[in-house]
C-alpha cells in the first residue's frame, strides 16, 4: 500500500433535516443578541449577530430550505428581533437566477468579460444585481434595520449603497449542508488568535514561497517597509490577505484609507500557478506563468485557458492606471480562508443558483485562491474610464489550491517559517491555540479539517495527471457513485 505525505480525503456526512426541530439547535448557536455597543462584523464567516428590536431582511435564493428558514426565525426572534422576513430573487427583479454546475468551471473566465468577476461586483451570489435591488427595496421599505446577504465580502456592503449601514452580514443558508457546517460555529476567540498569529510573521518577513503539489512554485521578495504595509492590512476575518498587493491596494478597505495616494506594494511574484478547480468550479489542469506579477504564459487548462489566453493577447498593449507594465492579468490575490469545519459541499454542486457555485469549497482554512487580472488603487474613477476606453475587462479570476505550503523568509536570518504547511495552518498547532481550544472543547477536535479533497497520487491511490488533471469532476463523479468522499 503506497504511504502518502498528505492527509487523506475525508468528508463530513450531514444528514438532511426533516423538520424544524431538526434545525433549531444548530440555528440558535449561529444567531447571538449584540450587546448596544457592539459593532457588526463581516468576513467570510457567516455568523448573525443581531440586536434588540431588529427587523431583519435575508436576501436568499430560489432554493432555500424551508426548515432552516423557519428554525432561523425562531432563533433570531429568541435573539430580539421583531421582524424577520426573506425575499427572493424574484421579488427584487423578476427573475430567478440561472442554474449553474461546478462542470462549468471555465465560466470563470466569461464573468470577467460580462462584468461580473470578482473585484468588481458587488453581487458575487446570482449575477443579477441583487445587492443594487436591494437597496431599492429598502428605500420603499424603510422600515428594515437589519439586511443580511450574499457571500461577497466586503462588496455587498458597498452594494447597498445609502443602505450600507444596514449590512450585518452574510446569508449562505439556503442550503441545509452549509447551514449545519461545524465551521460556522467555530469559537470568536480561538478563530481570531491563530489569524492574527498566521498573519503576524509577514511583518518580518523578507520573501515568500509559495508551493503546492499540483504544480504551483511562486516567489516574491520584500522590503521592509512593504512587509510592514503589507502586515498593516493582512487580516479580513475568514480570509487572510497573503499577497501585498491585494492588501495595499485598498480596493477591499473601507473606507478606501487614508494611504490611497501611495502606490500599493506590487510583490513581483514569478514563478507558475497550477490547478484544476477555481470558484466556478473545475477544467482540466492549467499552468499560468507569472514574470514579475505579469501573466505571460498559460498551458492547459481546457476552455479556461483559451479565454485567458486570448484575452492576453487581445489586451497585450493596456496599461492599467499605476501599474508598472501593459498587459490585462497581474497577480493580484493570494488568500487563504480559515474556516477549520466546512467542506466542499455536495447537494448543490451539480445544481446551484450562485454564479460561483465551487465557492463553498475556498472557505476552508488552509485552501488557497490565487488570483490574477486587476485591482483599482486610487481613483477608482479614472480606473473605470479606462476599463470603459479600452474595452478591458477589469477584476480577477482565480486558481484554487489544495495542499499548498506557503513559506516566508524572517528578514535577517536564513530561517523559513511555515504559514501553511500542506495545507495545513501551522497555527492551529501553536500550543498557545490549543491551550485557547480547551476552553471550548477537545483542541484536537476543534482544530481539525473536516474536509480534505481527494487528489490521486497527492493524498490518494491513483495518477494524478493520468486519472484527475484531464477531467477533475469525472474523477470526482466516479468517487461520488462509489460512496467515497469528495
Ligand atoms: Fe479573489
Amino acid at each position: 500500500m503506497p504511504i502518502y505525505s498528505y492527509p487523506a480525503p475525508c468528508a463530513p456526512d450531514y444528514k438532511k433535516p426533516k423538520s424544524v426541530e431538526d434545525c433549531l439547535p444548530q440555528a440558535r448557536r449561529l444567531v447571538r443578541k449584540m450587546a448596544p455597543y457592539e459593532k457588526p462584523r463581516f468576513g467570510v464567516a457567516p455568523r448573525m449577530f443581531v440586536r434588540e428590536g431588529a427587523r431583519i431582511l435575508i436576501v436568499t435564493l430560489p432554493d432555500q430550505d424551508k426548515y432552516v428558514a423557519e428554525a432561523m426565525v425562531r432563533a433570531l426572534k429568541e435573539q430580539g428581533a421583531t421582524h424577520v422576513d426573506f425575499i427572493f430573487p424574484k421579488d427584487l427583479v423578476g427573475r430567478d437566477p440561472e442554474i449553474t454546475s461546478v462542470e462549468d468551471g471555465w465560466k470563470e473566465a466569461e464573468l470577467m468579460e460580462g462584468g461580473k468577476a470578482s473585484g468588481t461586483f458587488t453581487d458575487l451570489m446570482t449575477g443579477l444585481g441583487l445587492t443594487t435591488a436591494t437597496a431599492k427595496y429598502l428605500d420603499d421599505h424603510p422600515g428594515y434595520s437589519m439586511v443580511f446577504i450574499d457571500v461577497a465580502g466586503g462588496n455587498a456592503r458597498r452594494g447597498l449603497l445609502q443602505h450600507a449601514d444596514k449590512f450585518y452580514g452574510f446569508w449562505p443558508f439556503n442550503t441545509w449542508e452549509w447551514f449545519l457546517s461545524r465551521g460556522h460555529t467555530f469559537p470568536l476567540e480561538v478563530w481570531d488568535e491563530f489569524e492574527r498569529r498566521a498573519v503576524e510573521p509577514l511583518a518580518r518577513c523578507s520573501q515568500v514561497r509559495i508551493t503546492d503539489p499540483e504544480g504551483t512554485y511562486l516567489e516574491f521578495s520584500l522590503s521592509p517597509d512593504d512587509a510592514y504595509r503589507w502586515h498593516a492590512h493582512a487580516l479580513l476575518h475568514g480570509h487572510l490577505f497573503m499577497n501585498p498587493l491585494m492588501a495595499t491596494c485598498g480596493e477591499t478597505r473601507e473606507p478606501r484609507g487614508e494611504d490611497i495616494e501611495t502606490p500599493p506594494v506590487f510583490q513581483r511574484a514569478s514563478g507558475v500557478l497550477a490547478g484544476t478547480s477555481n470558484h466556478c468550479g473545475f477544467f482540466p489542469r492549467i499552468e499560468v506563468y507569472f514574470e514579475e506579477d505579469r501573466v505571460v504564459e498559460v498551458r492547459g487548462g481546457g476552455k479556461y485557458g483559451d479565454a485567458i489566453r486570448e484575452n492576453i493577447d487581445k489586451f497585450k498593449n493596456i496599461q492599467w492606471p499605476g501599474y508598472p507594465g501593459k498587459g490585462l492579468f497581474w497577480f493580484c490575490d493570494t488568500a487563504l480562508c480559515t474556516s477549520v469545519g466546512v467542506h466542499r459541499r455536495k447537494c448543490d454542486m451539480f445544481k446551484s443558483y450562485w454564479i460561483y457555485p465551487n465557492l463553498p469549497e475556498r472557505t476552508r482554512g488552509g485552501v488557497f485562491h490565487l488570483g490574477f487580472g486587476s485591482r483599482s488603487y486610487r481613483d477608482e474613477k479614472t480606473f473605470a474610464a479606462y476599463a470603459e476606453k479600452t474595452g478591458a475587462p477589469r477584476g480577477h479570476i482565480h486558481v484554487h489550491n489544495y495542499f499548498a505550503t506557503y513559506e516566508v523568509k524572517i528578514r535577517g536570518t536564513e530561517y523559513w517559517h511555515k504559514i501553511v504547511d500542506k495545507g495545513w495552518i501551522t497555527a492551529l498547532s501553536d500550543s498557545g491555540i490549543r491551550a485557547l481550544a480547551a476552553k471550548y472543547s477537545v483542541p484536537d477536535e476543534l482544530l481539525k479539517y473536516d474536509w480534505i479533497p481527494p487528489l490521486p497520487g497527492v493524498n490518494t491511490a491513483g495518477d494524478y495527471f493520468k486519472d484527475y488533471a484531464p477531467n477533475p469532476v469525472a474523477y470526482l463523479k466516479k468517487r461520488l457513485k462509489a460512496g467515497e468522499p469528495i
